[in-house]
């Protein structure tokens, strides 16, 4: 049976930092209320007309150069965003344009925070059935061009931030692989965080009046998604280590998807985690969606806190909702 392991990494910030203090001039927030509820210091926000496809095109270039490949012998590009460049088609297909290698498979992943996770297990598929052998698997976010920048949306405002992040996915040589997924959803809280409108369900999808109600801005249930995140990420981690004959004690590093600090920490207290098997860097970037987990991943290999042989855990949860988890010996 074949599998799958992750050939290079790459990830890229726009340079713009906006910190709490910087929002607190915009909005009725503060510093401390910032910090003290969510961990972020600050977060990198695009200047300028700059989409999650853009972000992507240098983080894409640099993990391909790092598993010694030209974008030309890719298979597939899978893209998971929650912000894409535009309504359709696929960001996927936009990173496709810009690395300039038509005829290459293109697929969008909508599947929000926990995009990058769905994604990786979806790559992680087509090449075990021996389908495909090179993947490009994204997750790029704009989130500043769309968040209410009145009082009415600071509790979601000053959560997000930009970035992308890239995995060159390849055939595994060695012991090196993707051992396992665990992917889940539910329904029936779709609407505990979302972005509305424009809506096809709606006639017309968009009206001054649904935009004066702010229903083009993410709408989110702050309490409710806490609660389901601190529930579900343990469990989800714990099924996926369960299942490949792992335990908490055998994990050397988990990198939780960004949301809050306050969340990680919870959740690496159920599970009974050290402080050194869990990496954040929420502090610097905010919640970056899709992109937080391939950022903070390449950021743990680049300080050295990841080397070969190391078990590995992504985890995510968020909107859908949505949560998951891989499994993944360096
Ligand atoms: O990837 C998944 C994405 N989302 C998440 O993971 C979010 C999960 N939820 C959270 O992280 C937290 O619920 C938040 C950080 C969003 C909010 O923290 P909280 O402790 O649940 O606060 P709250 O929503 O209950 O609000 C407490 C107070 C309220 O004031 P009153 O009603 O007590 O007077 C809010 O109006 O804080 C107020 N508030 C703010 N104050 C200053 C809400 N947003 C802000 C703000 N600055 N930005």
């Amino acid at each position: 049976m074949r599998s799958s392991r992750i050939a290079g990494l790459g990830h890229f910030v726009p340079e713009r930092i906006v910190t709490n203090d910087d929002l607190a001039e915009l909005i009725d927030t503060s510093n401390e209320w910032i910090v003290q509820r969510t961990g972020i210091e600050q977060r990198r926000w695009v200047d300028g007309d700059v989409g999650p496809a853009d972000l992507a095109l240098q983080a894409s270039k640099d993990a391909l150069e790092e598993a010694g490949l030209s974008a030309k012998d890719l298979d597939m590009i899978i893209f998971a965003t929650l912000s894409p460049d535009i309504n359709f088609p696929g960001s996927s297909c936009l990173l496709q344009k810009s690395l300039g290698v038509p005829g290459v498979a293109t697929l969008d992943i909508r599947n929000q925070c926990t995009g990058f996770v769905y994604a990786l297990s979806v790559a992680d598929q087509f090449i075990k059935t021996g389908m495909m052998n090179h993947i490009l698997v994204v997750g790029g976010e704009v989130h500043s061009s769309g968040m209410d920048m009145t009082n009415r949306g600071r509790d979601v405002t000053v959560l997000f931030g930009d970035g992308a992040g890239a995995a060159v996915l390849t055939v595994a040589d060695d012991e090196s692989c993707i051992l396992d997924s665990k992917l889940h959803a539910d329904g029936s809280n779709y609407d505990v965080l979302m972005l509305e409108l424009p809506a096809s369900r709606l006639n017309p999808r968009l009206s001054p009046e649904m935009l004066d109600e702010g229903r083009h801005y993410p709408q989110m249930d702050g309490r409710k998604v806490f609660r389901n995140a601190v529930t579900e990420l343990p469990k989800v981690v714990t099924e996926v280590l369960e299942a490949n004959g792992y335990t908490t004690e055998d994990i050397d590093l988990l990198i939780p998807h960004q949301a809050n600090l306050r969340i990680n920490q919870m959740a690496a207290r159920t599970l009974g985690l050290r402080e050194d098997q869990v990496f954040n860097n929420i502090q610097k970037y905010g919640n970056t969606t899709a992109a937080s987990i391939p950022i903070a991943l390449h950021e743990a290999v680049e300080a050295g806190l990841i080397k070969k042989g190391d078990l590995v855990v992504l985890a995510a949860f968020g909107a859908g909702l949505t949560w998951g988890a891989n499994l993944i010996r360096w």
